[in-house]
Parts: C-alpha cells; structure tokens; sequence
C-alpha cells in the first residue's frame, strides 16, 4: 500500500465527488475543483467518452502540475445505438438539464420493447507525468417513468440488472457497491496500491 498521495479530481460535479470521496481510502486526499477555487467549465468536445476523460484530466494537470483524474460517463441505450453516449450531458440541447435529457430519451424510448442500457464511465488518471485510463460499466435498463429522489443525471430512470430499485432509490453506499463509477475508481485505487 502506498503511504500517502495527493490527487485532484477534475470534476465541478458535487455527486460525483460526494460519491468517490465515499470509496477512496485514507491514505489518498482528494482535491477538488472547489478546493481549488477553480470554476471554469472544462471543454467536453471529444467524441469519445474516453477523450473527454483523457482532455479533462490534462487540461486541469496543465493548470495545476499534480496528479489528477477525471470521470466521464455516458448512459449507452441499446435501441437507440448507444445514444445518447457521449453526449449524454447535453443530449436535449446545450443549455438543458438532467430532467430535458431524461424527457428526451423517455419520449425516444416509447414504444420500444429493447429498454437495456448500461452507463459507461471512463476514469483517466495523470500521474507521474502519465496517463492511465480505467473503465466501468453496468448494464441495467431504461424505466418507464422516473422513480427516486436520491443521485443525479439519469439516476432516476435506470434499474441495474437484478434489483428491483432505480439509481435514485438507492443511497450512495448501495450505489457504490455496484456503480459505473465505483468499478472503475476501484481499478483506479488499485492500480496506485
Ligand atoms: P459527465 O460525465 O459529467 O459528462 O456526465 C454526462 C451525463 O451523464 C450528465 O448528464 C450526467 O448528469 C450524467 N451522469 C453521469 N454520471 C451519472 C450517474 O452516475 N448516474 C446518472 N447520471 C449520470
């Protein structure tokens, strides 16, 4: 086990630091954006959720010369070709929110049997002056209507194969247990282990 290090998470998302800061043990300090007093929007203009990962991370290790990792992720619909993929932040238009993007793909989704999904995340790692990428997915399915209060995104509308409670009915630590993100920050700790 390594003694102790320091990493920024590139991400202004408050869910997806809430969630990570549950998983990564004591010996790794995550630095956020905000602890940084660092507000600008990072560009997502890849075509990949791996390059908007991959840019992410240097763009924020340029600014700040420390280690860093980033997080994307895409929830992939198997009827609709993996739409809305890399695109899943503005998937109903630049300036709409996680409810206009779950509209969208509801009202797309109607009338189709295929309702399988699963939600893509690709975690990329700068460290000693390298980059590293990692990848989680959980497969699931898209639901009729939103069920849940808990989460962010699209966390209302997915149920992960084998459970009968959407994202959003489940705490974090139920969440994490399974998730996208935790499968892929735990190749993540292990690999700096
Ligand atoms: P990004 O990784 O921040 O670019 O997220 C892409 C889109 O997926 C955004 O609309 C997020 O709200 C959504 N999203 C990311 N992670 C999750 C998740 O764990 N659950 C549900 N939606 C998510």
């Amino acid at each position: 086990m390594i003694k102790h290090i320091d990493l920024i998470f590139a991400t202004g998302n408050q869910n997806k630091l809430l969630e990570i800061n549950k998983i990564i043990p004591n010996n790794v300090k995550i630095i956020s954006l905000k602890d940084l007093k660092f507000s600008d929007d990072i560009p997502e203009n890849e075509n990949t959720i791996e390059g908007n990962a991959i840019y992410k991370a240097k763009y924020i290790y340029n600014k700040f010369n420390t280690n860093v990792f980033s997080d994307d992720t895409g929830l992939e619909v198997e009827a609709l070709n993996g739409e809305p993929g890399v695109y899943s932040a503005r998937y109903a238009g630049e300036a709409c929110d996680s409810n206009d993007n779950i509209n969208k793909l509801l009202k797309k989704l109607n009338k189709k049997k295929n309702r399988n999904a699963r939600f893509k995340t690709i975690i990329a790692l700068i460290i000693k002056n390298k980059i590293h990428t990692f990848e989680g997915i959980i497969n699931g399915e898209i639901l009729k209507n939103p069920i849940g209060e808990n989460g962010f995104g699209y966390d209302s509308i997915f149920r992960p194969a084998g459970y009968s409670k959407s994202f959003a009915e489940l705490s974090i630590n139920e969440k994490n247990i399974i998730s996208h993100r935790s499968l892929a920050i735990k190749k993540l700790i292990n690999f700096i282990s």
